[in-house]
């Protein structure tokens, strides 16, 4: 028996959907673009899921665009590109500047820090008055998470003179903005070379690189067993740990695991993370924690902290029409 075609979003409806996108990002960009111009940010959300019909998020780098769909099986291998094609003629960007991207819902593991493609075409960007390498293509993510550039500003005026942690410190934007802010020292974790690269680059790409910045390419639950050996204490904190990921060459999750150990999954873990950073970390002193996963359940009551509050309102910057793009919380140690 012949299985039935697959349905997907028939052609008028994906010119509809190319008809209102298009409209939908030529005003964003003029209500956004001045504004951010003055404050020297070239990265930022023209179109976040506004309207349920149109799963797309439509992001601007400097020039480029990157339209990305939250995949259905029902678009049909056309519409991205269709999308995409109406979004660089309402704004005037030409195709090699227009980048695309999909990405699934739901998904447990994946190669999301895995490399898609072999271009290596990377390219700077600024946010305020430091600058990060982004590459379009290659990766899934681009190298800087616009949503969080709030609260950069809010690191940075807390640095001066403290002894900062990155955890699961990805391409080091936080790392510049602690070092910026004027950090003692900062010491940044990411399991992946390529990323502890990244960030020693995007350091010397703001004339921040020196002896007080260390980089060290470990998995965080080992990074923080070691530390706390060596009793070393931070005085200011970034956590930033992805939803899921299960340890290199260890079994996949099936959650079997208890712990931290092989297995992560930011719902069941987050306490016990949490708790050992605490650990490391010098009375009276700050840390950020932070989580883009859409369904998080916080279970912090329970930390050995004190002013312990939900940063979120303060930290999704206004381009960003999912005001739960992520969760952020700040807490002192005791
Ligand atoms: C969500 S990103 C962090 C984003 C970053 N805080 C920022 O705002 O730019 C997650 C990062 O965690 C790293 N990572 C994933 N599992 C890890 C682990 N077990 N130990 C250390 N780093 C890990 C990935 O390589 C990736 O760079």
């Amino acid at each position: 028996m012949q299985s039935k075609p697959k349905h997907f979003v028939t052609p008028e409806k994906t010119r509809h959907h190319a008809e209102i996108l298009a409209n939908r990002v030529r005003n964003r960009f003029r209500h956004l673009s001045r504004r951010f111009k003055r404050e020297g940010i070239e990265c930022f959300r023209l179109y976040d899921r506004d309207i349920p019909e149109v799963r797309a998020v439509v992001d601007w780098y400097a020039g480029h665009v990157v339209v990305a769909e939250y995949e259905r099986l029902q678009t049909g291998p056309d519409w991205l590109p269709h999308m995409a094609r109406a979004v660089a003629q309402a704004l005037g960007v030409p195709p090699e500047k227009t980048h695309t991207r999909r990405r699934r819902t739901n998904t447990k593991e994946g190669p999301r820090y895995g490399k898609i493609d072999f271009k290596k075409e990377r390219f700077k960007v600024r946010e305020r008055d430091l600058q990060f390498w982004v590459n379009l293509d290659d990766y899934l993510d681009t190298g800087l998470f616009s949503d969080h550039r709030d609260t950069r500003v809010i690191v940075r005026k807390l640095a001066a003179g403290k002894d900062f942690l990155n955890l699961y410190a990805y391409t080091g934007a936080f790392t510049c903005a602690a070092a910026a802010g004027g950090a003692r020292t900062t010491v940044s974790v990411d399991r992946s070379l390529n990323y502890i690269n990244w960030i020693k680059d995007n350091l010397e790409l703001n004339g921040l690189w020196s002896p007080q910045h260390t980089l060290v390419q470990s998995d965080v639950a080992k990074f923080l067993a070691q530390a706390r050996r060596e009793r070393r204490s931070f005085t200011l904190a970034f956590v930033d740990p992805p939803s899921f990921f299960s340890a290199r060459g260890g079994p996949a999750s099936g959650g079997k695991d208890p712990g931290m150990g092989t297995t992560f999954d930011i719902n069941r873990d987050h306490p016990e993370l949490l708790r050992n950073v605490l650990k490391v970390m010098a009375p009276g002193s700050t840390v950020l924690f932070s989580t883009n996963h859409q369904r998080f359940e916080p279970r912090l009551e329970g930390l050995p902290v004190k002013n312990l509050i939900e940063l979120t309102p303060k930290t999704i910057p206004e381009d960003y029409r999912n005001r739960r793009v992520h969760r952020c919380w700040q807490m002192e140690s005791l």
